[in-house]
């Protein structure tokens, strides 16, 4: 009896792991695609992979379904380690029925879910499905429900990762978009709410899949993905690494890397890197990567709103999360795209006890009606919110332009910045010296014997008055202004002497963060 029970135990795990057969395996490799256990056992320590709920089917019973019946039902689940540390992880198995939903297959994902907010481990969804399993109705739908319901509540509670890996079409996609960050395979994954046909019904639009919905259109277009993989394992790879900064849970700090890089490193290379002219622009990069660990970022949204950039270094081997206008992207120049971005980024990082790091070179908000009309007011007001919001450390330095609404917006000290550097080549002011000139003495300058030399005067009045660090510094606005050669050394410092910062909010049951 006891081996009888023994062999069927051994046969039910082998039709497991045979997934949906050898065809459909070839086929899902030969579409350039890994099978579920293969990206599972990629992603995960070697051999940490403990499976949950292999023998669950699903209950359907129409449709001819109940003589269909594969152990696992279309989704691999289970729990293993990245880096030695726990991490919960559900792979949908597109040889499987296309790794459609069902009301089993959504359960064995909830009960994931759950073991994860009990425990305080990040949760990845590997997703790779054609949707609600169609057979089973409404009881599909309520599971996509009880997901979307469960991926709320562990927001702000436990890093939630998703990567779409294949199909990932309809209501399905909010469950990812829900998540904190999104990966996508370049070729061989899409996201849209309604596909190609039904757009050429409604709208008489012609698009293919990947131009509606692949990994460079929510990369670069949408902001929907944060991170593009050229492959399986790459995705794989950056996820571990995002992994890598991330606590595994919003009461834990995030994890302390050796480092090996002087704390004490001067970064003379930043000397000349802010070009004379405020107009010409420059790769804010080269000032994160000279002041971080080993020179390393790690980009978030990096193809899109390339005004701004966002990413995670570590300072001291200490994870930071950077916030940075790029005067080499539109001039740094905050819009829609870029505030939402940042507003993200950084609420993440304080909902996950990450220090930010706040880098300023901004001419303000970016004119036209296209902005307007898109309420640039509504969004810009997300990253000024979110700023204004985190308690976790903040440290600011402003290297060349912080003007307008922009400069409060940008970490300033009124918003509850901890500490706040300017290099002297910093110019902070309500608006550039051309700006408000023409504002403040057009009729000077019109009769003028000379307009154009008064004006130039003017404005290098102006200059001399605004264009440097020492009127916010006179005012405790700036606690320092900083040669750019010792801002390893300066930040190093600051975040250590913030390690323990505490801070509050009033009493509320949330927000209302201008969405
Ligand atoms: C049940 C499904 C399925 C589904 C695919 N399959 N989608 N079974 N329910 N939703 C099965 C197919 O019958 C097939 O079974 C196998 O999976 C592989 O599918 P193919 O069509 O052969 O693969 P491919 O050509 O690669 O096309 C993939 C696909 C296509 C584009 C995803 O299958 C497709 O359009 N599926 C339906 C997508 C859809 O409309 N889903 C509902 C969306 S609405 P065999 O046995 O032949 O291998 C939705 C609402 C969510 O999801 C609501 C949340 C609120």
């Amino acid at each position: 009896m006891g081996s009888r029970v023994l062999e069927r135990l051994d046969a039910l795990l082998a039709e497991n792991r045979r997934g949906g057969g050898e065809d459909r395996i070839e086929r899902q490799h030969a579409a350039g695609k890994l099978t579920a256990r293969e990206r599972v056992e990629l992603l995960l320590d070697q051999g940490t992979f403990e499976e949950v709920d292999a023998l669950v089917t699903h209950r359907c019973t129409d449709f001819g379904m109940e003589r269909k019946k594969v152990p696992g039902d279309g989704v691999v689940c289970g729990h293993g380690r990245v880096d030695g540390r726990p991490v919960f992880v559900f792979a949908q198995d597109f040889t499987v029925f296309g790794g459609s939903l069902s009301e089993a297959n959504a359960a064995k994902i909830c009960k994931i879910m759950d073991l994860a907010m009990k425990v305080g481990a990040p949760v990845i969804g590997l997703n790779d499905s054609g949707g609600a399993r169609i057979q089973e109705g409404v009881a599909s739908l309520a599971g996509y429900a009880d997901i979307f319901l469960r991926n709320t509540l562990a927001s702000g509670v436990i890093p939630q990762i998703s990567a779409v890996m294949g199909p990932c079409a309809g209501g399905a996609v909010y469950s990812p978009a829900i998540t904190d960050f999104i990966f996508m395979v370049e070729n061989t994954s899409y996201m849209f709410v309604t596909g190609p046909d039904v757009i050429r019904t409604v709208t008489h639009e012609e698009v293919t899949m990947e131009k509606l919905g692949g990994a460079v259109t929510h990369n670069s277009v949408s902001g929907v993905a944060h991170f593009a993989a050229a492959s399986d394992a790459d995705c794989l790879a950056k996820i571990r690494r995002l992994l890598s900064y991330l606590p595994s849970n919003n009461a834990e700090k995030p994890p302390v890397a050796p480092c090996d890089d002087p704390l004490d490193r001067e970064t003379p290379e930043l000397d000349g890197v802010v070009p004379e002219d405020p107009n010409k622009p420059y790769d804010i990069r080269k000032v994160i990567r000279a002041a971080a660990d080993g020179g390393e970022l790690f980009e978030v949204h990096e193809q899109f709103a390339r005004n701004i950039v966002v990413g995670f270094i570590r300072i001291g081997g200490r994870p930071v999360g950077v916030v940075a206008n790029q005067p080499a992207h539109l001039a740094g120049v905050l819009d829609i795209d870029s505030s939402t971005k940042g507003a993200r980024f950084v609420r993440f990082c304080d909902a996950f006890n990450i220090p930010l790091w706040i880098v300023e070179d901004v001419p303000g908000f970016l004119p036209g009606t296209a902005q307007e009309w898109g309420g640039i007011i509504r969004n810009g007001a997300k990253l000024l919110y979110a700023l204004a919001e985190a308690t976790v450390p903040k440290v600011t330095v402003i290297t060349r332009k912080a003007y307008g609404g922009a400069y409060c917006v940008m970490g300033s000290k009124h918003i509850r910045t901890d500490l706040n550097f300017a290099f002297p080549t910093a110019e902070i002011a309500v608006m550039g010296p051309q700006g408000a000139v023409n504002i403040l003495y057009r009729r000077e300058i019109a009769e003028a014997e000379d307009p154009e030399a008064e004006r130039a005067r003017l404005i290098a009045e102006y200059q001399e008055k605004f264009a440097n660090p020492f009127v916010a510094a006179e005012k405790g606005y700036i606690d320092e202004v900083i040669r750019p050669h010792v801002l390893r050394r300066k930040l190093v410092a600051a975040f250590s002497a913030l390690e323990g910062k505490r801070d509050w909010m009033p009493t509320k049951k949330h927000g209302n963060i201008p969405l």
